[in-house]
């Protein structure tokens, strides 16, 4: 059992605000700042303490791989999820017969971005759209994905309305057309378990700063071992050769690892929050987060429900993650009222999102409830 009015302490932020709001920015913790502070004080002592800093930047890549279920050697450490994205995307061919890029109407804009960018090689992108009730039904999948589709790209749970895919039942329809599959975890690693493994996906993409409580500028891209020596990607740089100190300007040499897909000088300070952040989650451990994460939303959904509110994100435990969307009239003046009352939250279309984590508790959730219904009138109610 986590005990979370201990974890609590770790979070100053806390002590004057019901923060709901780690699908946006994970608060920082104790450790982390501290993390910050001794990358500074390194800095003040060495000079340039190189030899630390790139192990550190391992570090991050074997904890994430721990959290990933994956291999290290699985693992490119990058600037931001969009830069894996774009390194994998640069490996990929689409002159062929599979140019077909099957992307879910749930992705986070820089995932259909990406995969338009590719139109220019040659790739098509076929969008699949959510119903009439903000769901993505599998039929939907079922119909797009066919013999042509070389990728299909799904996030976990979807950054404005906090529905969660079928992420295996996906991934079987893609196997059973030859298609690859890419999850964008960025909304769920850290409040959920992802097991690479056992979601059996081919790609997964995300980042720090989120529910990994680390920080901005640092992201991840995980590739299945046996698909690495296949892809090449066309972004490269000396941190994604196989010697990072061979120093060879006269040719290309990719890394036979994943280490392949990341470009140059690692995001260094970042390297040192995102280790300590990673620390938290793994010492916790995720199912046990995502247990409390779900019990706790679910609460709040009965609690809301009850009160009359219109949820965009569906009550059904297995098609949601962390976050709860509230259906408003005027998001974004909501969402600017609750913090006035020291309730954090954010705003995507027109809905406020109130995206917990393992140091929010049902105290969070009193305060949510009494700030949205003292603001009746900015609501959509059944
Ligand atoms: C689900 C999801 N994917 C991708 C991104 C973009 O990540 P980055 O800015 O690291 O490229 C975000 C950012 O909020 C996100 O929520």
């Amino acid at each position: 059992m986590i005990n979370v009015k201990q974890l609590r302490t770790k979070f100053p932020t806390l002590s004057h605000k019901a923060y709901i709001n780690s699908g946006s920015y994970g608060l920082l913790a104790i450790e982390v700042r501290q993390a910050f502070e001794r990358y500074l004080a390194d800095r003040l002592e060495s000079g340039a303490d190189w030899g630390a800093w790139v192990q550190c930047y391992e570090d991050v890549r074997n904890r994430l791989a721990t959290l990933l279920g994956a291999n290290p050697d699985e693992i490119a450490v990058t600037a931001s999820a969009s830069a894996g994205l774009n390194a994998l995307a640069s490996a990929l061919g689409f002159s062929g017969e599979r140019n077909k890029i099957v992307v879910s109407d749930f992705e986070f804009p820089t995932s259909g971005q990406i995969w338009h960018a590719q139109e220019r090689a040659g790739a098509r992108v076929e969008h699949v759209p959510e119903n009439d009730q903000g769901y993505i039904p599998l039929e939907a999948f079922e119909r797009a994905i066919d013999e042509r589709t070389q990728l299909v790209a799904i996030t976990h749970v979807c950054y404005r309305n906090g529905a969660r895919l079928d992420v295996a039942e996906i991934v079987r329809m893609a196997r059973r057309k030859g298609a690859l599959v890419l999850l964008d975890c960025f909304q769920s690693i850290g409040a959920m378990q992802v097991d690479v493994r056992a979601l059996d996906v081919d790609f997964a993409a995300g980042g720090m700063l989120k529910y990994l409580l680390g920080t901005a500028g640092i992201g991840f891209l995980y590739v299945r071992e046996d698909h690495i020596a296949t892809l090449t990607p066309k972004a490269s740089g000396w941190f994604a050769q196989a010697d990072v100190n061979a120093m060879e300007v006269s040719r290309n040499f990719p890394s036979p690892t994943a280490r392949r897909f990341q470009a140059g000088t690692p995001p260094v300070p970042n390297c040192y929050a995102a280790l300590a952040g990673l620390d938290i989650i793994l010492a916790l451990g995720p199912l046990a987060i995502e247990r409390y994460v779900g019990e706790l939303t679910g609460r709040c959904m009965d609690r809301l429900l009850e009160a009359g509110c219109r949820l965009a994100t569906p009550r059904d435990d297995a098609q949601r993650g962390p976050t709860v969307a509230i259906r408003a009239s005027d998001a974004v003046e909501l969402t600017n009222r609750l913090a006035v009352r020291n309730v954090i939250t954010s705003s995507r279309d027109n809905n406020v999102r109130a995206m917990f984590h393992v140091y929010n508790d049902d105290g969070d959730i009193d305060a949510l409830v009494d700030a949205l219904l003292a603001n009746r009138s900015l609501l959509r109610m059944q």
